[in-house]
């Protein structure tokens, strides 16, 4: 049998670092809190329920005895929880790597600022969270935005629906423009963190068999995860851009199975991730 390379090189050590993961009570987000964990940082897990979170930490600590890893409430369908949790890590030490990781699909309605909740959840709120951890970001430390390949299924950003609940029948539209919005998000944030070092990458984790194949009929879901591959090789990407020496300074790019791809052409375009970052901007000040 092939031996697996570790998740994350051997040859690093994160002890004394600082990571923010946000949705890591399941999922990729669980797999890429544990294994920061492992490397020996300390773990922000950012999430929405302290209960099922609660769980998830003892998990990771009886797989890494001594390791260091809190809860932070962190629901980023509201504005409001979403400047609190800002407010929360900005009174603590600098962050080193933040992994923006949360996501949602096949929801429809809207957030509790009335945005579309897709759009809402996986841009918005992560842009809100980042955008008010800026300054709060170690010099030389990583961003970590955790995309899709649906973004090359997205015509562009429709900034009026944006503001409306969700139009399509099965929120997969919805959901394909939340992630080209992380693409554009990521490399207007490269470039906006540049003079800091601060490096930002975009990625596709794999098709992942996690719980966000639950809106699925229960059937179809269990036999579409047979082809899917597990959390943890999903989270092989994630962890790549977060520790891997080697992509120091290879900032706003788009990353697919530990390798840069090129994402979808409007997903290159400057003058839209420009103007994204500005709308957003707009949306936080207007205080939703
Ligand atoms: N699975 C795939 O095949 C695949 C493919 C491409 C991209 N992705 C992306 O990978 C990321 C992780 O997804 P996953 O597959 O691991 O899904 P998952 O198992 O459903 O985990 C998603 C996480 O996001 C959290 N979340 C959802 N809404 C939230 C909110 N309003 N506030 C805070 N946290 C929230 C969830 O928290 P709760 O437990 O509270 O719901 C959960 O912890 C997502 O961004 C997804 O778009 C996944």
């Amino acid at each position: 049998m092939a031996t697996k390379l570790p998740l994350v090189e051997s040859s690093v050590s994160l002890v004394g670092k600082l990571a923010v993961v946000t949705g890591s009570n399941t999922g990729i987000g669980k797999a890429t809190a544990l294994e920061l964990a492992r490397a020996g940082a300390r773990v922000i897990v950012a999430c929405r329920s302290k209960d099922k979170t609660d769980t998830a930490i003892a998990e990771i600590k009886a797989a890494v005895p001594g390791a260091v890893v809190e809860f932070l409430a962190l629901d980023l369908a509201s504005l409001v929880k979403t400047r609190a949790a800002v407010a929360t890590l900005r009174a603590g030490p600098a962050i080193d790597i933040l992994v923006n990781n949360a996501g949602l699909a096949g929801s429809k309605g809207t957030t509790a600022d009335g945005f579309e909740l897709t759009f809402g959840t996986n841009h918005l709120g992560p842009f809100a969270l980042t955008h008010g951890l800026m300054d709060h970001l170690v010099p030389g430390g990583r961003v970590v935005v955790v995309a899709s390949k649906a973004h090359y299924r997205a015509k562009g950003i429709n900034f009026e629906a944006a503001r409306k609940t969700t139009a399509s029948k099965t929120g997969v539209a919805e959901y394909c423009e939340s992630k080209l919005a992380n693409v554009l998000f990521a490399r207007e944030l490269a470039k906006r963190l540049a003079d800091r070092r601060i490096d930002v990458y975009a990625l596709h984790p794999g098709v992942v068999a996690s719980d966000i194949w639950r809106s699925l009929p229960g059937p179809l879901e269990h036999i579409a995860k047979l082809f899917m591959i597990t959390t943890e090789e999903g989270a092989r990407t994630s962890l790549h851009c977060a520790t891997s020496p080697a992509l120091a300074g290879q900032t706003g790019l788009y990353w697919d199975k530990c390798t840069t791809r090129y994402p979808s052409r409007i997903a290159q375009q400057d003058d839209l991730a420009s103007e994204l970052w500005r709308r957003s901007e707009a949306w936080l000040q207007a205080g939703g």
